[in-house]
């Protein structure tokens, strides 16, 4: 089959056009998928940048034109598990990578407003370097790291929690830097907050207590080839302008000494005896990872089980709403941008019998406006009483 798209790659003008009536019917469905997950992109605000719609219009457009783009990541598709979204966002962020890094680019992204300029360096990239693209569609992961989205996670931990000196891991911590910066009391942007009486924004300005930090990632985020693929997927292009300031914030971060950080797959965890502590964490946090293991979400509910005292929380945090078949499950398959809320905070425990229950929700990926999500009244609860 890849060799059938191989021939209609290199085959004559003519078949290229209508390259799509060639395809088998699994070529087809992923097809479909793919026209379906670019065109919303290319529709999406992406906080307002310009830059990323053009790009997308411009994915969209060799798509349906020029199959060299649709055998890429078809190929990918069938050498790893990752799902559609996954994979166009980081379609983006592989090129991006390319723009800033390897080719140093001074006039990225000034020049790339319009799509058709777009198109010409996308089809430049795939042609000239189509199997470093292919390899890291195949290996690397989105590792966008923001700190405010660790609002969500400290508005619980205030809420739930307060008072207490506490034991908090971070499984998926990317550039680590939600646990150091809530112990070093790094202040939130100000958020837009729809909560009676701004509640969530007092618990956000509360001092959190922490005893032992623990933050895990598969990536080891302080070496210099993480650092540039991390600063690659954490900005949109118009806000490439606040890197300078992430930078000096990790190296302030840096020096947080209470958070160990441990280089593992969460998968692995059981496996490390020494950090595998049972029933010694008050709160495991788990932000915007479980979307790229959906099939996993179970098992790590189950390690964090273990890992958590009778009374901890965990606290997940997604593109997500609650699956509608099994409340023990979060459902990823959802519009990122058209759909606006979208980025909700969760809450498991003892309490809720490992349902996952939704706390809060959140404009976007980028947290500076919150509403109060379904069972916001669980939270509730805890600040009445
Ligand atoms: C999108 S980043 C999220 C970073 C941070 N938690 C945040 O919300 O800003 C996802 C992180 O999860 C990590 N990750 C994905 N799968 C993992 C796994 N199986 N084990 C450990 N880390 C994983 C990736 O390496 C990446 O750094």
């Amino acid at each position: 089959m890849l060799n059938h798209l191989k021939k209609i790659e290199i085959s004559n003008k003519k078949i290229r056009d209508n390259y799509q009536q060639h395809f088998s019917p699994e070529e087809k469905k992923i097809y479909k998928n793919l026209i379906k997950e670019f065109s919303d992109l290319s529709r999406a605000e992406h906080g307002n940048d310009q830059y990323m719609r053009a790009f997308y219009s411009a994915s969209l457009n060799l798509l349906k034109t020029d199959p060299t783009i649709f055998s890429v990541l078809y190929r990918v598709l069938k050498k790893r598990d990752i799902n559609h979204k996954h994979l166009a966002n980081l379609f983006f962020r592989t090129i991006q990578f390319e723009k800033l890094f390897p080719t140093k680019d001074k006039d990225y992204p000034k020049k790339f407003i319009n799509p058709k300029l777009w198109e010409k360096e996308i089809k430049l990239i795939i042609e000239t370097k189509k199997n470093d693209i292919e390899n890291v569609l195949i290996e690397k992961d989105t590792t966008t790291t923001i700190y405010q989205r660790y609002a969500g996670i400290k508005i619980i931990l205030s809420s739930l929690l307060n008072e207490k000196s506490l034991n908090v891991a971070d499984f998926g911590c990317g550039g680590n830097y939600g646990l150091p910066g809530i112990v070093s009391g790094m202040k939130f942007k100000k958020i837009i907050d729809n909560s009676d009486d701004s509640q969530l924004t007092k618990l956000l300005r509360e001092k959190i207590n922490i005893k032992h930090g623990l933050a895990v990632d598969k990536e080891n985020p302080y070496l210099p080839a993480s650092k540039k693929w991390r600063y690659t997927c954490s900005f949109y292009p118009n806000e490439l302008g606040m890197l300078k300031h992430v930078i000096k914030m990790e190296q302030k971060l840096k020096k947080v000494k209470k958070i160990k950080f441990l280089q593992s797959d969460i998968l692995e965890l059981p496996k490390k005896k020494l950090f595998y502590k049972k029933h010694y964490y008050d709160t495991i946090c788990i932000s915007t990872v479980c979307y790229q293991m959906p099939e996993d979400q179970k098992k790590i509910i189950t390690i964090a089980r273990h890992m958590l005292k009778h009374d901890g929380i965990l606290i997940l945090q997604d593109f997500a709403e609650n699956d509608k078949k099994d409340s023990d499950k979060l459902n990823f398959n959802i519009s990122w941008f058209s759909k606006p809320f979208s980025y909700r905070t969760f809450v498991a425990s003892e309490k809720t019998s490992w349902k996952i229950k939704e706390i809060l929700k959140w404009n976007n990926g980028r947290c500076l406006e919150v509403q109060p999500g379904k069972d916001f009244k669980l939270l509730k609860a805890y600040l009445d009483k």
